[in-house]
């Protein structure tokens, strides 16, 4: 080793060592002939002092220094002397007095400044992300991010878990989304598809008796990117065998609870985690992953505007659709422009309006009040429990249209009102999903999670060919959900054959068909498959919720943009003719 201590290291005991640090240059500031220089490597600052009465040779080089060259300094650990003190900085009492320095390497003036917290265009920092990952902010997170995994694989390891990797050229497994593909010289027109997830993989470690799995895995999947999706993602993978399903959401309620306790200053809001059926959760509020940091639960009030004057409300309910509402508490006060906005808002949801109501001194303020009448525009106020001073607003449509609506508008609620608490963690399970959806574009039933998901065993029945009613099945999925974020999902599976067979069915596939699909799976579960059952956590997500960050673009080293692209890398890039001609691969489309 060339160092004798790192940047982060020093502290006043040290005082009177003669120390070799090396880093960049994180400040300059020139005081009265004194050069200070702030030396920076992953673990810290430290102050450096250049001195022309001493060390006029190195401080003649320090002279050159600018910001982010990288440097070698020799020289004697001094207190600082009294008052200049840096109480901020663990190694704030001392500072280096250089007498030997060297320029390992100059630095062009950089993109945008390291030693700032500034904002900085999103394109810059990624294009330059590795200068980006210099900053304290982007260190800590990464830092953050490799505690939070190592603690996952220790917690399994000492519970029996095996960390077994699982190919990333394979065949496309059914997750819902698109599959990326490479393609294959030596089997001309083959391709491996990228997984979307290690699913079938884990359940055949299952059936080879590996009892207990897990797997930092990598997963992709080609769909829209938004803040929470990236197209190359991080699951923690787990699956294990002779479980029901409190086995596989106990393991991760425990594991999560003491990652979150050890590595984060945030708060669990409830322990253990609250369960709320899908049914509820959509009832109370409009989502499947509903953010619990807060109330605001919505209101179904078809019932009492149904057969209103207000034709807006009684043709959604005529048609089957729902009239539901949220009350936000002094909401009454707020300006004509500031509802416009919500309504503006609401729009952009899907909505086609909101109808609102407020409650104030003068009595009700409503655009529908005069076609619905001051008594149901009292038993309104009850069923929403609105004060004086509170806001109700109402979405009359379809039932999935009014909970989309309204549960983006109380995330909107939640932040405008101040109530979503940064510092808090609202954990829950959301359970008793159905197990299929109806899906008109393929005139077949759907799974709703993946297709290898139980059905509820009283539920069985439902898929019967004779007598039967699918839609009516719920599943034995389950989805771990924090501020509003699903950040895990899974299931117990389905271990017999039949059962498998006959969900492919339900969705439309010929026996063919679903041999081409899973024909692998169901050899496999003919063969002795053990009842299983397992759960895939999104590590980047809960990365970025325990370091407060609004992207999982941040704490992922190296991510891609909105449009899926490298940046730094260049990629995706047009490659030479040759290796397209050996890939069998014919384009005639320039790379957009
Ligand atoms: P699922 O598809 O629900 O389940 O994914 C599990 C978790 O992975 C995270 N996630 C993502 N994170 C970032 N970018 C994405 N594009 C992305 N997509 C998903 C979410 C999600 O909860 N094989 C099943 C799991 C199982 O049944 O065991 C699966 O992959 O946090
Ligand atoms: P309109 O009849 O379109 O002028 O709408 C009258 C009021 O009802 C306005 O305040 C609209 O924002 C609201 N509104 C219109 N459509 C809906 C809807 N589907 N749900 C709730 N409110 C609506």
């Amino acid at each position: 080793m060339i160092r004798t201590h790192t940047c982060g290291a020093l502290r006043g005991a040290d005082a009177g060592q003669h120390a070799l640090l090396q880093g960049w240059v994180h400040r300059r500031r020139d005081h009265g002939g004194l050069i200070f220089i702030d030396l920076r490597d992953r673990y810290g600052l430290t102050q450096l002092v250049f001195n022309p009465a001493t060390s006029p040779d190195a401080h003649a080089l320090a002279e050159q220094l600018r910001s982010e060259f990288v440097i070698t300094v020799q020289g004697q650990v001094n207190r600082r002397p009294e008052g200049t003190e840096n109480p901020h900085l663990p190694t704030g009492e001392i500072e280096i007095a250089v007498d030997r320095l060297e320029i390992l390497n100059t630095a062009k003036t950089p993109p945008f400044y390291i030693n700032e917290d500034a904002p900085v265009d999103e394109t810059v920092r990624l294009t330059y992300r590795y200068l980006d990952l210099r900053r304290a902010r982007q260190r800590d997170t990464l830092l953050l991010r490799h505690r939070a995994i190592k603690f996952m694989r220790d917690y399994l390891d000492e519970r029996d878990f095996v960390e077994v990797e699982t190919p990333i050229l394979t065949k496309s497994t059914p997750e819902g989304s698109r599959d990326y593909l490479v393609p294959s010289r030596v089997h001309p027109g083959g391709f491996y598809g990228l997984p979307q997830s290690p699913q079938q993989f884990k359940q055949l470690l299952m059936v080879a008796g590996m009892d207990r799995y897990f797997q930092i895995a990598r997963c992709f999947r080609d769909e829209d990117q938004r803040a929470d999706r990236q197209p190359e993602f991080t699951q923690l993978d787990v699956e294990m065998s002779f479980v029901d399903e409190a086995d596989v959401t106990g393991l991760v309620e425990g594991l999560y609870i003491t990652l979150i306790e050890q590595l984060s200053t945030k708060r669990i809001l409830q322990k253990p985690f609250p369960r709320l059926t899908y049914a509820e959760a959509m009832e109370r509020y409009g989502s499947d992953r509903p953010d619990l940091r807060f109330g605001l639960e919505l209101v179904d009030v078809s019932q009492l505007l149904g057969q209103s004057g207000f034709g807006v409300f009684r043709g959604a309910v005529e048609k089957g659709g729902i009239v539901k509402g949220i009350k936000a508490p002094g909401g009454a006060s707020w300006s004509r422009r500031e509802v416009d906005a919500l309504i503006e808002l609401s729009r952009t949801f899907g909505a086609k309006g909101l109808a609102t109501a407020a409650w104030t001194a003068e009595g009700v303020r409503s655009p529908f009040r005069q076609h619905i009448g001051d008594e149901l525009m009292e038993q309104l106020r009850v069923a929403f429990d609105a004060k004086e001073g509170d806001l109700v607003a109402l979405v009359a449509d379809t039932p999935k249209v009014a909970n989309a609506t309204l549960s983006r508008l109380r995330d909107h609620l939640a932040v405008q009102l101040g109530m979503a608490d940064d510092n808090a963690l609202s954990m829950c399970w959301v359970v008793d999903f159905p197990l299929l959806e109806w899906d008109d574009e393929s005139n077949a039933w759907t799974f709703t999670h993946n297709p290898f998901c139980a059905p509820k065993d009283a539920d069985l029945p439902l898929l019967d060919r004779e007598g039967g009613d699918p839609g009516r099945a719920l599943s034995k999925q389950y989805d771990l959900v924090c501020n509003g974020f699903e950040i895990g999902g899974g299931s117990v599976r389905i271990h017999r054959p039949d059962v498998q067979a006959r969900i492919y069915e339900l969705m439309g596939y010929t026996p063919e068909q679903t041999r081409d699909a899973i024909g692998t799976m169901l050899d496999a579960l003919g063969y002795g498959a053990p009842s299983h059952g397992g759960i895939a956590t999104g590590i980047d997500r809960l990365i970025a919720i325990l370091g407060s960050e609004k992207s999982i673009r941040e704490v992922i080293a190296f991510p891609k943009n909105q449009a899926a692209q490298d940046l730094m890398m260049g990629a995706p890039s047009p490659v030479p003719d040759k290796s397209l001609r050996e890939l069998h691969v014919k384009t005639d489309l320039p790379v957009s």
